[in-house]
Parts: structure tokens; sequence; C-alpha cells
């Protein structure tokens, strides 16, 4: 199903919990809504789904606007973070509850709840209760209760997010494999940036209601167009004073210009090491992270704290050892706030 949504704001008695929403998805596309808590993710999802209607905007699905209809009427799934799965019922009665709801026959249940049985990966569980499963299992359950009725949208709120690290990676490759085999338009909603990256075609940035930028995991990552953006997605280090840094001194013609450097954008070596000695800058090594494939060394210049990979072939760092670090780069951020900044 193709999703457009136009303006949409909401509003708590004072508190405007969305502010001017916009986005389109693209039929059997997986868009990841990624933000802090409170930013406003799961309001957006109700909305979509009818359980809050909007105080303005449109919603509007296949090119029919149904900001009017019933929930049950917009065919979307839902799954939540807290599995909501009925207690008093097995696996099948949980999957065939919204078909029996929608007087579907006898046969026809049957036969879609085996099919989604078999789909999830739960034959054998059909007869348990969810108190007999595990938390991956239920996530599961609670997937094909929300697919059983053939929704053509499906909304996933944090769905992974009560379950261990393990098990929710395996659920992650799950996900992504199940919603490419389905081809069915998905919206998961998380506040976890290694998930979003990992499961979604596109992720939106959602931040005080509003959506920061939308784009694939690489173009937000390279190009972040607000310093939320920018400091929410990757490592990096804010340089509040970039003009005190070498090769970086035309940024002082932005007032108030601070830099957000990536660790890949800053090297370490011995003078010796850089052919454009002028573009270096002394650097005293403060600490040295071990990280299992590389170190991540944070370095002293100036005023500025910067953080860089280093690789563990390379000579071991210590603290405090003066190191050469190179910044001459170019300015890859739209805004004036962010400059994003990479040796050339
Ligand atoms: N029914 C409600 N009544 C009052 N405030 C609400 C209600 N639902 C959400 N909010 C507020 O709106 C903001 C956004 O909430 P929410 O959409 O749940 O954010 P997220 O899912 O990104 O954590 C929060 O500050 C929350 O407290
Ligand atoms: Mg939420």
């Amino acid at each position: 199903m193709h999703v457009e949504v136009r303006g949409l704001n909401k509003k708590f008695g004072e508190f405007q919990a969305v502010r001017d929403v916009e986005f389109s998805i693209v039929k059997g596309q997986l868009i990841g809504l990624l933000g802090p808590s409170g930013g406003g993710k799961t309001s957006i999802l109700r909305m979509l789904a009818g359980l809050e209607s909007p105080d303005s905007g449109d919603i509007v699905f296949h090119g029919k606007r149904v900001n009017d209809l019933p929930p049950q009427e917009r065919g979307i799934g839902f799954v939540f973070q807290n599995y909501a799965l009925f207690k008093h019922m097995t696996v099948e009665g949980n999957i065939a509850f919204g078909l029996e709801v929608k007087k579907w026959s006898k046969e026809k249940i049957k036969a879609r709840v085996a099919e989604l049985v078999e789909l999830t990966g739960l034959k054998g569980f059909e007869k348990r209760y969810p108190h007999q499963l595990s938390g991956g299992q239920r996530q599961r359950v609670a997937f094909a209760r929300a697919l059983a009725p053939e929704p053509q949208l499906l909304l996933l709120d944090e769905p992974f997010a009560a379950i261990d690290a393990k098990i929710r990676q395996e659920l992650r490759s799950w996900l992504r494999d199940m919603i490419d085999r389905l081809g069915i338009t998905s919206i998961f909603v998380t506040h976890d940036q290694d998930e979003a990256i990992e499961v979604a075609d596109e992720i939106m940035i959602i931040n005080k209601g509003r959506v920061e930028q939308k784009g694939t995991p690489w173009e937000i990552y390279k190009n972040p167009e607000t310093p939320f953006v920018a400091g929410f997605i990757g490592e990096s280090t804010i340089v509040e004073n970039v003009a005190s840094l070498r090769g970086f001194e035309s940024a002082s013609a932005w007032p108030g210009t601070k830099a957000l450097i990536r660790p890949e954008y800053v090297e370490l070596g011995q003078p010796n090491e850089f052919p454009i000695l002028s573009a270096t800058a002394a650097g005293k090594v403060r600490h040295v992270h071990f990280r299992g494939s590389e170190w991540l060394v944070e370095v002293e210049v100036g005023e500025s704290k910067l953080v860089t990979y280093r690789s563990l072939e390379k000579e071991v760092l210590h603290r405090e050892k003066k190191f050469k670090c190179s910044f001459t780069g170019r300015i890859c951020s739209t805004t004036a706030t962010a400059g994003l900044w990479r040796t050339s």
C-alpha cells in the first residue's frame, strides 16, 4: 500500500506531540522511525492506525483519504512492544482472533492460521499459551496475529524492545526476511539506531514531534541535515571552537559554527606520514579504548577533543603521547550550524 501523510499535527492539552509531519512510503518499503523517547513516534503510528485522530493533516492510503475511517477498515496490522497477546488463548486462538471478529468461515480461518504458523516458524507450538513461550516466540505470535487479516500496512512499535540483546539480533534478521518475502509496506519504530540501520530501507529521524530527516541510513550518516541528526546517528565529536583547529579556519566565517567530526575523518600519524603538514595539528592521546576489531582513540587538540579509530596492526598508543592529526576538510552538511568535516 502506498502511504502519504501531509501536514499532520497533534496536541495533547497544550503539548504539541506531532508537528507538521509529512512523508510518503512507496509500496513494499520498510521505513524505520527512529528517535528519542517522547519524540512522537507512537503518536504518529496511532494516528495512522486510527486509534488517535489528528488535529489537522491528511492520511492517505492508495490515494484515498482515510482520516474518517475506523481502525478496522484501514487494512492495518499493529504489533506493540508489550506483546499484548491474549493470555487465556493459545497461539492458534491468538492468531485466529481477528479473523473470528471479521466472521471468516471456520475452514478459511483454519487454513490461514496454519499458513501463518508455518510462515512464522511456530509449528508445534499451536496449542501453547503465551506464558509457555519465550519472548521471541511471543513476538512472532504477535506478528502472525497482526498479519492474519491480510493487512496492507504493518505498524511495528518497538516490537523487540523488551527482548534480550542476542534474541533481538536474531529477530531483526528474521523480521527483515519476513517483510521482504511478504512485500508488505511496513513502519518499524525504534529508539535503537543499530536496529533501524539494520532493518529499514529508509529511516525517518523523529525529534520533538518533527521529522528531522528522511533517507537511507547511509545518506543520513553521510549528510546529516541538522546537528541533532548528526549527533544521533553514528559516533561523532562536536567541536565548538572550530576556528581553533588547523585546516578549519574558514569555518570562522560562520559565527557560532560547530563542527561535527566523524572518527573516520580524523587520521592519526607521525608528521612524516602526512604530505601536507600545514593541515595537521599536534594532539595528545587522552584515552584508548579496545573495541575488538580496532582501537577507539580520544585525542585532545587545542581546546577540542576528537575521536578516531586506529587499526590493531598499528603501533599501540599510550595516553599523553603526542601525535599529529590531519583535519583537511570540506563541508558536507547543508546547514551552517553543523559542519561535518572530513579528510579530503
Ligand atoms: N494520550 C496522551 N495524553 C497526553 N500526552 C500524551 C499522550 N500520548 C502521548 N503523549 C505525549 O506526547 C509525547 C510523544 O509521545 P509518544 O508519541 O509516545 O513518543 P515516542 O513514541 O516517540 O516515545 C510525549 O511527551 C507523551 O508524554
Ligand atoms: Mg513510543
